[in-house]
């Protein structure tokens, strides 16, 4: 009996380490790689743990020099960010004739929201709350790019973020995270659909892990400090998902968890990742992120490099940390021979797993590149696409759609703009080939209306703020006329209009990387712009462009019409043209709270309610959670977006009141479009736990679904609710549910709900 118990738990150890899980996969693989192993070099084997950036696309500080010398030498196992199918094939082909193994490169690049063909911005397409489109954008841009011989992407990227002060929000899916793991496991699903081995499917790489959106002060790469109980049940969730979804590889964050870096953080990368989560892909770093471990204090280029590779991190992003001083380190005794074989083993299998070894040039078809990239049909979908991630924040008297609404005088630095409408990193695309509003506005008018055009103002006055928001390629394009002589000429031109379209906001370059605002307003030089136009006395539509949310309570006050329309692709000035003129009935809801202020930052819905909370709708009270100068209020609440037409709510019905167990029940509430135009609307799906062993936020997303309905059409909507979403980590970190009291909510919004209580027994 003893003997067996050994046995039984020998075979669990093997069965739950990493390595078996690898071996588990495919006996094929395994018998392959281990096979090319054994015929490698210890520094051919750290030479596939070495990623430098060789490529056209600048996205960091340093860069690798020699790279062809370095890779005959068998000293590279892949590189990133070079563009079009000639230049990869020339790559491989002096990996696979000029070394000594012939091991085929990985070539990744970030293709973050489409290739060529660009989709809205991450956090604009998650505001369309639709899973399959989503899905299918990732599909499109893994389409387009393995037709240019890519065969991994850095994405998704699933950093829930709080803060709109960090420009890298623009990249992520917002601040929920049951929203960021539906979305995570579509993008993984688009990305690598079911086979990756097929030669139109890229390998994806969940990012950047872990905990980089909450980072203090919005500053980007700054510190990070969190409890544990916060990271599971908040942070950690769209990651999982997306390993969960399969995602092949990993990339670690830049900031700090518990005092250690990410990259060298054995907690994160070996026992959540891989003991807890099951992970069985590599992990890579982030740019530089083993040489950046030098600046946060850990030792030098040897010791970071070694904590990192001892931590479970498999390939080095651009520092040339495990090339330059694994092979002394291991002499050193500082690591151990296993540790580089598991790294090289991992970055092997993904190699395998995407068909290089049968075929290095896989991925390097010249016909697929002149064909399947940047097609009309792939632009048809990215206009659709586009026009479902628009919010339409406010519209007084219905001024949205303008139709019949005679002549429109299109207004703003934004208006014939190219440049700023792909977002932030599109770095495959060529802006040019974009379309503009004025573009997308003309071709849908024709000649119904004519339209009158004006800058107005630049995107900024400010020429310092303007150099650092130019220096990625896409330029604001200045217009070097005094401020009061735009607005002059912009009025003049307004005058004669019977709408005004005011488009304003923030140039793409100040959301994404290293683009931190503490400041997170219009520039004052479009509010005195806007000022001038609402001086007029004709009706206004902004339409706004952003790559995070803006604190817009002015605007709020006096615009009638506010159109959030982030920077959506491609396509933007068609899609913006198609939901402007009624086209298209904007159904996209915020998936990140807008503040009223700065100050109010981190501001989202699903906080704890602390002590002290303030009643339902009160502003000030002493010795109560609140400030002031300003409400707890958000000015938009996360889950917001408004419709043409109008939707009512009929009251929250539950199978039942009591339950006990693991049953399951539904809440049900009916919905009409009330309104004059067919539209759609996400209904959101709330619960709160009442009564908690540990503190409890005041509300969770658990569900939604997007229902079309047609003008005066109703509709039953059904949630089935079991106690799956009842769970929750507790202070051991045990994922389980509490007996107790719960509401449940339902509504159009995060605070908008119907309302009913349950009471759930073990
Ligand atoms: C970014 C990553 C990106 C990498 C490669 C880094 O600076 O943080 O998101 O994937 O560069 O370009």
């Amino acid at each position: 009996m003893r003997g067996l118990t050994i046995v039984i738990m020998l075979f669990t150890v093997i069965l739950c380490s990493p390595l078996y899980a690898q071996k588990a996969d495919d006996p094929k693989m395994n018998q392959f790689i281990t096979n090319l192993m054994s015929k490698m070099t210890l520094e051919e084997k750290i030479g596939q743990l070495n990623l430098p950036a060789a490529g056209d696309i600048i996205t960091g500080q340093a860069a690798s020099s020699d790279i062809g010398k370095k890779i005959t030498e068998g000293k590279v196992g892949g590189l990133f960010n070079i563009k079009s199918v000639s230049k990869i094939r020339n790559f491989q082909k002096v990996a696979v004739e000029g070394s000594r193994l012939k091991i085929p490169l990985l070539f990744g690049m970030d293709v973050i929201h489409g290739y060529q063909t660009v989709f809205p911005i991450p956090l604009g397409l998650s505001c369309s709350w639709d899973m399959k489109l989503i899905e299918q954008s990732a599909r499109i841009a893994a389409q387009e790019a393995s037709a240019d011989g890519i065969c991994w992407t850095f994405s998704p990227m699933v950093d829930i973020s709080r803060d709109p002060r960090w420009g890298r929000m623009s990249e992520g899916s917002g601040e929920d995270p049951y929203l960021g793991s539906q979305i995570a496991k579509a993008m993984v699903k688009g990305y690598q659909s079911d086979d990756l081995g097929k030669n139109n499917t890229i390998m994806a790489c969940v990012k950047h892990f872990a905990l980089y959106g909450a980072i203090e002060a919005g500053r980007d790469y700054n510190t990070v400090d969190m409890s544990r109980i916060r990271m599971y049940n908040e942070y950690f969730p769209p990651y999982k998902a997306a390993v969960e979804a399969g995602a092949g590889s990993v990339m670690s964050s830049f900031n700090e968890i518990d005092g250690i870096p990410a990259t060298a953080n054995k907690w994160l990368m070996t026992d959540v990742l891989r003991k807890q989560w099951g992970f069985t892909g590599f992990v890579v770093t982030d740019y530089t992120a083993i040489k950046e471990m030098t600046d946060h204090g850990l030792g030098d280029l040897q010791e970071v490099s070694g904590q990192s590779l001892r931590a479970g991190v498999d390939m080095d992003m651009v520092a040339d940390g495990f090339l330059t001083t694994l092979t002394k380190s291991l002499a050193e005794g500082k690591v151990t021979k296993a540790q580089i074989d598991l790294a090289c083993r991992r970055i092997l299998e993904a190699k395998y797993k995407l068909g290089l070894f049968e075929d290095p040039y896989r991925y390097c078809d010249d016909h697929r590149a002149q064909t399947e990239i940047f097609t009309s049909e792939n632009r048809e979908i990215a206009r659709s696409i586009a026009a479902q991630s628009v919010v339409l924040l406010k519209n007084d008297n219905e001024i949205l759609p303008l139709k019949n609404k005679g002549t429109i005088a299109l207004i703003g630095p934004l208006a014939d703009n190219k440049e700023n409408m792909t977002g932030t990193w599109s770095v495959a695309a060529e802006f040019s080939k974009s379309v503009s509003l004025l573009t997308g506005l003309k071709s849908a008018i024709g000649n119904d209306a004519s339209i009158l055009v004006a800058r107005g103002t630049n995107i900024v006055n400010d020429s310092i703020l303007d150099s650092r928001i130019s220096i990625f390629g896409k330029p604001t394009y200045r217009d070097n006329r005094s401020q009061a002589a735009m607005i002059a000429e912009a009025v003049e031109v307004a005058k004669k209009s019977d709408v005004i379209v005011a488009a304003l906001g923030e140039a793409s370059e100040m959301s994404g990387e290293s683009s931190s605002r503490s400041d997170i307003n219009l520039p004052e030089n479009q509010k005195e712009l806007l000022k001038a136009l609402l001086a007029i006395g004709k009706p206004v539509v902004m339409v706004l462009f952003t790559g995070r949310p803006l604190s817009l309570t002015w605007e709020n006050e006096n615009v009638p019409a506010i159109l959030n329309v982030w920077f959506s692709g491609t396509e933007a000035g068609n899609a913006i043209a198609d939901v402007l003129l009624g086209k298209v009935n904007p159904s996209g809801k915020l998936t990140a709270t807008f503040p009223q202020n700065v100050g109010q930052i981190p501001l989202y819905y699903n906080h704890k309610n602390t002590g002290r909370p303030l009643p339902e709708g009160a502003w000030f009270q002493k010795f109560r959670s609140n400030y002031l100068d300003v409400s707890n209020e958000p000015l938009y609440p996360f889950g917001y977006g408004l419709s043409y037409t109008k939707f009512e709510y009929g009251d929250l019905k539950l199978s039942s009141s009591q339950v006990k167990g693991n049953q399951a029940i539904t809440a049900s509430i009916t919905l009409t479009n009330s309104g004059k135009y067919d539209g759609s609307e996400v209904v959101q799906l709330y619960i709160r736990d009442l009564v908690g062993s540990v503190t409890r936020p005041v509300k969770e997303l658990k569900g939604f679904q997007k229902i079309a309905l047609k003008a005066g059409e109703s509709k039953t909507v059904t949630f089935t609710i079991t106690p799956e979403e009842l769970k929750f980590y507790n202070s051991d970190l045990k994922y389980d549910w509490e007996p107790g009291e719960f509401a449940i909510m339902v509504g159009g919004n995060s605070k908008d709900v119907k309302s009913a209580k349950i009471n759930w027994i073990k």
